[in-house]
């Protein structure tokens, strides 16, 4: 058994170099369904199937444990998953709830009801996908109340993110926070809800500007799943070997991941 980390293709890797670090001794089997990548433009029921077969691959595998670090899937899959599909002996984490209990400033398994928190007015950057399935601002309500979200789906900038082109990325994200900023002029926070965005989240600060505190997951999930393995150790198993697995063309994956990371990453095909 280890531990499986979920994404549409490489953005992940910042979720689980995080989980890496804080975790060092735990195992785990990466799966990035690059030859699918990317899902923040495809519908639902796409989501669904591609991460619940994803998500069984993983389980094959021997993680009775899945970190799903794609926020697509977590905002237009999870909740369906849980209801429906995932069995008594296995669990599924988005990374969504460890956000929101950060912006709430909740500890977690607080079900009170929702109540009056610091934060006002939320600027949400995500992909088309997560801004449409309203997920965030669901999960949101359950925990606070008067709270104003605006999101803005950033479409263009995984793309140029997975094909290196950091200009066009760059260039892309300070308009996408301008359009945001025109409708929303003064957040209080801003969240990046995307796996790709931790990788420009300076050129996110300095669009946003000093007085707006930037949330980004890969930390958040990373304390959310220490946390977790401290309640429930028996979803982290016997075994040793990390391993990454990719749908796509493991040579060109390994190299693009090697680049994304700064360090070498081997892939292999799932
Ligand atoms: N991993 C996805 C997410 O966090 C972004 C990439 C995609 O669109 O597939 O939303």
């Amino acid at each position: 058994m280890a531990v499986g980390v979920f994404d549409s293709g490489l953005g992940g890797l910042t979720v689980l170099a995080a989980l890496q670090h804080r975790l060092p001794q735990v195992p785990f089997v990466y799966y990035g369904d690059n030859a699918n990548a990317p899902y923040g433009v495809r519908d639902a029921q796409d989501i669904y199937d591609l991460t619940t077969r994803a998500v069984q691959r993983l389980w094959d595998e021997g993680c009775d444990l899945v970190v799903l670090a794609c926020n697509t899937a977590s905002a237009a899959a999870l909740k369906r998953m849980q209801e429906t599909w995932i069995p008594a002996d296995k669990r599924v984490l988005g990374v969504f709830v460890p956000l929101i209990e950060a912006l709430t400033e909740r500890q977690w398994g607080d079900n009170t009801p929702p109540r009056e928190v610091g934060v006002k007015h939320v600027a949400l950057f995500a992909t088309p996908a997560t801004v449409a399935s309203r997920a965030f601002q669901r999960e949101l309500a359950f925990r606070a109340i008067g709270v104003d979200v605006e999101a803005q789906p950033c479409g263009g900038v995984v793309d140029a993110i997975e094909a290196g082109d950091d200009i066009l990325a760059e260039a892309l994200v300070r308009s996408h926070v301008e359009a945001l900023l025109r409708r929303m002029p003064r957040p209080d926070a801003a969240v990046l809800g995307c796996t790709h965005y931790p990788m420009m989240e300076t050129v996110f600060r300095r669009a946003l500007g000093p007085d707006v505190s930037v949330f980004s997951q890969p930390g958040l999930v990373a304390a959310a799943l220490d946390d977790y393995l401290a309640r429930r150790p028996e979803f982290v198993g016997a075994g040793t070997q990390t391993r990454y697995l990719t749908t796509g063309n493991p040579d060109s994956v390994s190299n693009h991941a090697t680049r994304f990371l700064r360090r070498a990453v081997r892939f292999e095909a799932a």
